[in-house]
């Protein structure tokens, strides 16, 4: 993505969140800005028009700010017509453990968007998936348990129509000193967030590849650190028609 778009979509998604508090406000400055994924998954036309978004461990609803800011840019004629057009219509739904993050989401997202974001305290475990076409969990996953995220994926695959989306993204085990470095990370910002320290079930990409493709997924991987030195993975995963 251009330099100058990406500032302005960083500037548009993230100053609404100004309304909450200066602290909220950088969190989602920083975040929106220092992730390569909001403008990796923009680049590269990953979300269709008008899906339905479900967002697990959706924080405070970053995915969807990025997003529907993207769409007000090209609603209002800011987006420049030689970056791919980003998708219009999407509706985001967020499940979050932390109750004060939908909170936060809901209260800067749903005056600016009416009707296209509704974020929930509650447990990615027990979530609906009626009604849906793409779900995200970014970044949540390795929280639950082998058993848990293998009967999660059952439940995603069964809920995704031929075409459907799964967008995750991963630690990778085998990252080395990299992989150890995103761990530490997660374990800080995790127990700032409130959470007890928490066991973290995470597995080598080759491992997640395999679990998606045997449930009828095809899986595209794109390393997704920004300057970070992490051993973050992107995983598109399609249904395969
Ligand atoms: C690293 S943060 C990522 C937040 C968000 N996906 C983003 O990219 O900005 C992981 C989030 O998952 C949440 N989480 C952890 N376990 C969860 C669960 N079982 N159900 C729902 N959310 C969970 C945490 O509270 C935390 O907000």
């Amino acid at each position: 993505m251009q330099h100058v778009l990406k500032k302005q979509l960083v500037r548009l998604a993230s100053q609404p969140f100004k309304s909450i508090g200066l602290i909220d406000y950088c969190w989602a400055r920083g975040k929106l800005g220092g992730d390569p994924i909001f403008a990796a998954l923009l680049n590269q036309s990953v979300f269709p028009s008008n899906a339905r978004v479900i967002d697990l461990g959706c924080g405070r609803g970053l995915l969807a700010a990025s997003f529907l800011a993207a769409e007000k840019m090209l609603v209002d004629g800011q987006w420049p017509a030689n970056a791919p057009p980003p998708p219009t219509g999407l509706h985001f739904r967020g499940l979050e453990l932390m109750g004060r993050e939908p909170e936060m989401g809901n209260r800067v997202l749903q005056p600016l968007y009416p009707e296209r974001v509704q974020l929930a305290q509650g447990d990615m475990r027990q979530a609906d998936f009626s009604n849906i076409d793409v779900v995200a969990i970014l970044d949540a996953l390795h929280y639950i348990d082998y058993p848990e995220q293998d009967r999660l994926l059952d439940q995603i695959r069964a809920a995704l129509g031929p075409g459907g989306l799964f967008l995750t993204r991963i630690g990778n085990t085998e990252g080395g000193l990299r992989f150890r470095i995103s761990q530490l990370v997660d374990r800080f910002i995790t127990t700032v967030q409130g959470h007890r320290l928490p066991r973290m079930w995470c597995r080598p990409l080759a491992q997640w590849v395999h679990i998606l493709e045997a449930r009828g997924f095809d899986v595209q991987t794109k390393p997704m650190n920004g300057a970070n030195p992490f051993a973050n993975v992107m995983l598109v995963a399609r249904v395969r028609a």
